[in-house]
């Protein structure tokens, strides 16, 4: 099983749509794939089941708030696997062995945040150490324990920030990818937010190294989350290029030696606007014409390019 963060600290950049598209190609080729919003937006769960299913069936006792709540709670921790839904529609249009799953969000989500902040600290070193640990392993933990983990992927839909949330999808993968828009604020923020998951790396290693000898604590685990690239999205493709202006941004980019996916995603908002309020993404729908196929092929070829990195 492999955990994959898709995360960038902009909103709009096409993360909610990467992961659902991802998911359903991944699942189209016979993997079992299991997407998890982490976003209190919620935008990925209304990508696959409506809001009134959410509210009537789900809202409360399937969302990963409610996971986070019984960790605060201490009381009443169960088995992340029990939030598992498996979307109806996304599900009808995949043959074969294939399949997409989903943990749902809730707004709600925001306040987790500030909770699990007060978790933090402690009375000694030893202590501060365990209390780091347990906070922002909740997720890595969670899925580790999953019934017999049945995925070949975990795609993770992170929130435009670095919260205690979204650090804890970044503890929990393997790889994380950066989908951008190529103008001058999402190339800023791809340097800092690679820099930010460095630090957080850095501490979560500390943590995990600075044992006391001889005592009977717990053992955790390194990491070393890979940046598998920047996607770069929503592109305005003349004469089958990227115009100029967003150009110079991809190859500043690529000046940095951030590493980048060759695929890149271009703008059309015709077909990407309505695919969410059906419950399908893109790819899966049956819709014919030329452009609907350019659209669906770069999707694909982006899916082959990430399994290539996996
Ligand atoms: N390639 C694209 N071309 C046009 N519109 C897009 C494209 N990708 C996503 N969108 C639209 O842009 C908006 C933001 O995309 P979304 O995936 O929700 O971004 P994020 O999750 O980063 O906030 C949505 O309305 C979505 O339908
Ligand atoms: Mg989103």
């Amino acid at each position: 099983m492999k955990t994959v963060s898709v995360i960038n600290y902009k909103g709009g950049v096409g993360k909610t749509t990467l992961v659902a598209n991802i998911a359903a190609n991944l699942a189209t080729e016979g993997y079992k794939v299991l997407c998890i919003d982490l976003d209190p937006q919620t935008n990925l769960t209304f990508s696959f089941i409506t809001v009134d299913n959410w509210q009537k069936k789900y809202q409360k006792s399937k969302t990963i708030k409610k996971w986070y709540d019984a960790f605060l709670d201490d009381e009443s921790d169960f088995n992340i696997s029990d939030l598992i839904i498996t979307p109806e529609r996304v599900n009808k249009d995949i043959t074969g062995t294939g399949k997409v799953d989903l943990i749902c969000s809730h707004l709600g989500l925001i306040n987790i945040d500030l909770e699990l902040a007060t978790k933090l600290g402690g009375a000694s070193p030893r202590q501060s150490r365990k209390n780091y640990l347990r906070v922002y392993s909740r997720l890595k933990n969670g899925l580790n324990n999953m019934e017999e983990s049945p995925y070949d992927f975990v795609l993770i839909d992170c929130p435009p920030n670095f919260n205690i949330v979204t650090r804890n999808a970044l503890v929990a993968s393997d790889a994380y990818m950066i989908p951008a828009k190529p103008d001058y604020l999402s190339t800023l923020g791809i340097d800092q937010l690679q820099k930010h998951v460095d630090e957080l790396i850095k501490d979560y290693n500390m943590y995990v190294s600075d044992t006391v000898e001889g005592s009977d604590e717990d053992e955790w685990d390194l990491l070393g989350p890979e940046m598998i690239g920047v996607v770069f999205t929503m592109l305005f493709i003349r004469s089958n290029a990227p115009i100029s202006a967003q150009q110079a941004f991809i190859n500043q980019v690529k000046r940095l030696s951030i590493p980048t996916f060759d695929t890149m995603i271009r703008e059309n908002k015709t077909i990407y606007a309505d695919a969410p309020q059906y419950g399908v993404p893109v790819v899966t729908q049956s819709v014919s014409g030329k452009t609907y196929i350019d659209v669906k092929s770069e999707l694909k070829n982006l899916t082959n390019e990430f399994l290539s990195k996996m």
